[in-house]
This record gives C-alpha cells, sequence and structure tokens, in this order.
C-alpha cells in the first residue's frame, strides 16, 4: 500500500450512532414516544412487531433501555477519544425535543442532554456529526397523520432543526438531515424512514404498502431538507449538510444485457434518485418514466421544485455494508441485505444474517459516486454485524477487523483513484440495538457492552481487539490496517 496515496492529514476517522439504538431513556426527563420505541425485539427469522399501544408485560422493546448511552455517554465519548476519534457520529432524538414533534416549543430537559454530550465531545476535540432524522419520528406524528403523507411534517421537522440549529450553532458544523433518506424507495421504508402505517401494518418485514403516500413522505423529505440547509446556512453560513444514502451496490449476475439494463434501473431508483433531488436539486429525467410505468402519483408543486433546487448539500455520505446481484432469471439464489435483498453473487461469502461481504464494491461505489456528483464523500456507516463472545473480558472479534481492514483497504485505493473522501464513521462505535432484528447480538462495535437480546446483562463496556486495531489505524492515519 507504501506507493498509494496517503489518507489526507485531516480525515476525519470516527465511528456511528444512531439515538434510539444507543441511547435509552425512552420515556425520561419528558421524552415522548418515537416510531422506534414501539418495536419489539425479533430475530433474522422472527418479524419484530409495531404495537400501537405500549405492553412492556407481553413484550420486549429494545429501544427501551438500548445500551443506556444516555446515562454513560460520559465513559462512550471516553472511549471513542481513547481510540482517537475526531468524529463522532449520533443523531438527535427528536421526541427528546419535541416529544409528539407539533409542539412550538421545545422540551428543554431534552436540549440539556444534547449540550452535555457536546460539551463532552468538545473536552477531545472531537467533530459532532449529527444526523437530525434518524428512525426516531414522533409516534403522535403516526396516530395524528399517518407521518410524513401529510405535509404538517415539513413544518413541524423545520421548526425541530431550527431549534437544534439556533442552540447549537458553534458546537456543530456538519448536518446530515435524513438518515437513509433513499429508503423511501423501498417497501420496507414505510416505517422507520416515514413513520407510516397505513393503518395496517403489524409486523415490520410486512408492511402495508401504497406507493402514492410513500413517494410523497419521500418528496415532502426533500422538501424539508432542502429547507432545513437553506435556514441552516442563515444560521451559521459555516455550516455544512450532507446527503445520506443506504448504498444498495448492485452488479448484474451475467452479462445478459437484460441483467444489466435491470441493474440500471435498479441503481437508478434505489442510489441515484435521492442523491440526484439532494445534490443536484433537480428531479432526475429517468423518475418520470418509473412513475408512469408503476402509476405513481402525488402532489409536487412548483415551489417545491424551487425550494429543492436552492437547498442542495455540500457533501455526500452513503452507508455500504454490502453488494448484491441483478438476474433477470427468476430462479436465482437470493439473499437478504440491508433493506433489500438481491441474487447471490457466486464469488462472495455472506454473513450470519445473510449479508454479502464485498470490500471492493465499497471502491466501486465511491468512484460511481464521486463521477456522479464531485463533491466531498463521506463513508458514514460500514461494519460487520457478527455474534462476539466475552472470555475473561476480552473478545477477540478477529472478523470484524478483516472486515473493517479490508474496506479501509479499498478506501485508500480509492483515494488513489482520486475520489475526495474525508471521512470514515463505522458503523458502530459502540454495540447497540440492530434495527432491522431489534437483536443486541448482532453486534457492530467496537466497544463490547454486555446485554444480550432478552435485555439482561450488567451493560458495563469492554474494549474488542478491533478497540485497540482500530486505535493504531487512526493513529498512524490509515498507514497501518
Ligand atoms: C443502517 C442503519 O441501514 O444499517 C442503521 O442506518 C442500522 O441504523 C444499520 O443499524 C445496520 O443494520 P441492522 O439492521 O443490522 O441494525
Amino acid at each position: 500500500m507504501n506507493n498509494l496515496k496517503s489518507f489526507p492529514k485531516d480525515f476525519f476517522w470516527g465511528g456511528a450512532t444512531a439515538a434510539n439504538q444507543c441511547e435509552g431513556a425512552w420515556n425520561v426527563d419528558g421524552k415522548g414516544i418515537s416510531i422506534s420505541d414501539v418495536m419489539t425485539n425479533g430475530t433474522h427469522k422472527e418479524p419484530r412487531r409495531i404495537t400501537a399501544v405500549i405492553d412492556e408485560s407481553k413484550y420486549y422493546y429494545p429501544s427501551h433501555e438500548a445500551v443506556d448511552f444516555y446515562h454513560h455517554y460520559k465513559e462512550d465519548i471516553a472511549l471513542c477519544a481513547e481510540m482517537g476519534f475526531n468524529i463522532f457520529r449520533m443523531s438527535i432524538n427528536w421526541t427528546r425535543i419535541f416529544p409528539n414533534g407539533n409542539e412550538t416549543e421545545p422540551n428543554l430537559a431534552g436540549l440539556e442532554f444534547y449540550d452535555r454530550v457536546f460539551a463532552e465531545l468538545k473536552k477531545y476535540h472531537i467533530e459532532p456529526l449529527v444526523t437530525i432524522y434518524h428512525n426516531e419520528n414522533p409516534f403522535q406524528l403516526t396516530s395524528e397523520c399517518n407521518g410524513w403523507a401529510d405535509r404538517r411534517c415539513i413544518d413541524y421537522y423545520v421548526n425541530f432543526c431550527r431549534v437544534l440549529f439556533e442552540r447549537y450553532k458553534d458546537d456543530v458544523k456538519y448536518w446530515i438531515p435524513f438518515n437513509e433518506i433513499n429508503c423511501l424507495t423501498t417497501k420496507l421504508g414505510n416505517w422507520n424512514h416515514a413513520g407510516i402505517l397505513n393503518g395496517k401494518t403489524e409486523f415490520f418485514t410486512d408492511q402495508t404498502d401504497n406507493p402514492n403516500t410513500r413517494f410523497a413522505s419521500l418528496h415532502h423529505q426533500f422538501v424539508a431538507s432542502a429547507m432545513a440547509v437553506k435556514l441552516g446556512r442563515v444560521i451559521n453560513p459555516n455550516f455544512k449538510f450532507g446527503t445520506m444514502i443506504c448504498h444498495i451496490t448492485v452488479y448484474p449476475l451475467t452479462c445478459n444485457p437484460d441483467d444489466l439494463i435491470l441493474t440500471q434501473e435498479e441503481d437508478l431508483l434505489r442510489n441515484c434518485f435521492s442523491g440526484d433531488v439532494q445534490v443536484k436539486g433537480i428531479y432526475p429525467y429517468y423518475i418520470n418514466r418509473y412513475f408512469e410505468k408503476n402509476n405513481i402519483h402525488f402532489e409536487i408543486t412548483e415551489n417545491d421544485l424551487e425550494i429543492i433546487k436552492k437547498g442542495v448539500v455540500d457533501f455526500y455520505s452513503f452507508s455500504y455494508y454490502m453488494s448484491n446481484c441483478i438476474s433477470s432469471n427468476k430462479d436465482s439464489a437470493q439473499v437478504s441485505g440491508n433493506v433489500m435483498g438481491g441474487a447471490k453473487n457466486p464469488y462472495l461469502e455472506a454473513t450470519e444474517w445473510d449479508w454479502q461481504i464485498d470490500p471492493k464494491g465499497l471502491r466501486y461505489t465511491l468512484n460511481h459516486v464521486y463521477d456522479r456528483y464531485g463533491i466531498p464523500v463521506m463513508v458514514t456507516e460500514n461494519g460487520l454485524g457478527a455474534r462476539d463472545e466475552l472470555i475473561d473480558g476480552k473478545i477477540h472479534d478477529t472478523y470484524r477487523i478483516d472486515y473493517i481492514k479490508q474496506h479501509i483497504e479499498q478506501m485508500r485505493l480509492a483515494i488513489d483513484d482520486g475520489v475526495d473522501l474525508i471521512g470514515y464513521t463505522p458503523w458502530a462505535s459502540i454495540d447497540l440495538v440492530s434495527v432491522s432484528t431489534g437483536e443486541m447480538e448482532k453486534r457492530y462495535g467496537f466497544i463490547y457492552v454486555d446485554k444480550d437480546n432478552e435485555g439482561n446483562g450488567t451493560l458495563e463496556r469492554y474494549r474488542k481487539d478491533s478497540f485497540y486495531w482500530y486505535q493504531e489505524v487512526i493513529r498512524s492515519n490509515g498507514e497501518k490496517v
């Protein structure tokens, strides 16, 4: 690797989290109910249930305590600082600030919690990277208006942003308006990404879908994101905003031109569409045909398009866990994946949760997105969900080290290719609750948390082998992997 370009001197090395997956304290200090708080635990095989009424005597809700970052933030941030982080990705739980989402005045106790978190990060010179919306829609908005299907959410969200921008204008520079906004191009996106139940959904993996409502919600989020960007720049012109795309990298399974065309369609819809709107400020041509073909209709006003044009982001960020293949052959073997599955790639291994491991796909993706947009790029999620064993206070997670090492090597190659890659925040800084299954034992962290799938454990933190390994990576600015 020595003859390759190095990681830039000011490269951001850190890790990522989301409030609903780590904070716990779900009903503390005036916090309201988020959509994540009404989701029970599940497994790879048993879907998580969404319960309109919380019944803790019957179900276990993993977000209620999660790993209790709310009360452990000092210890957790100190551990991240020990690893050498200079950036920490986190989200702000909307319902700590606006318990129902629609109030005009914020909940002070919620703001004070994040005051303390930012002060702690500052103490260690760690830059916060703040996701404003990461699966934390106020549940009240689901009951009131089927979530983002209703335009009113735009104003509620922008009001939330105004409070954050004014209060944290000197603490936070990097903002991500919506996590994985493109998930609303899939049926699975309804719930986590927009709080939509359509009055019927019971199980996370089997959601009632209305594409008109879903794409309207996505449109409302595009408008809300652009309004937030515009507002933020007035409050602090130094703010930097980024898109965050769940990059579902796809390859044609074979060189059959039918596979290629299908792959291109899939890439445009799932990956490029949301990026094009948020980075280029336009609705791209190809989406019209998709809407026509699928009979999708929703309201887009001239004013919406003006707003979208003016509120484009400064950097492109994405999550990358795996790649999938696309095949015109309906009988091809399938694998699952993050948000979407696809055809099985015979050249790749998969994890226990059936996500294919493809480090080279990261280099390909980095080139793909940089070529398309030409703005700075950050990998804001990447990591291995795996079972860890705690033996005598140690966790020998060589598999995680291998996974992240191979992805860092590919990032370095992409930098050598000329991609303006500015940061890496793997998932996750610390073990936390899995979104897709609600499990604790699908672990991603560099820091182990003693807690199991049923909620038992001391919540004690332990440094995994990957903790020490990543510390060396950061210390050498990516030279020693
Ligand atoms: C990303 C989400 O899609 O994938 C995270 O932004 C999530 O919130 C991560 O945790 C890993 O997925 P899972 O289902 O294994 O937790």
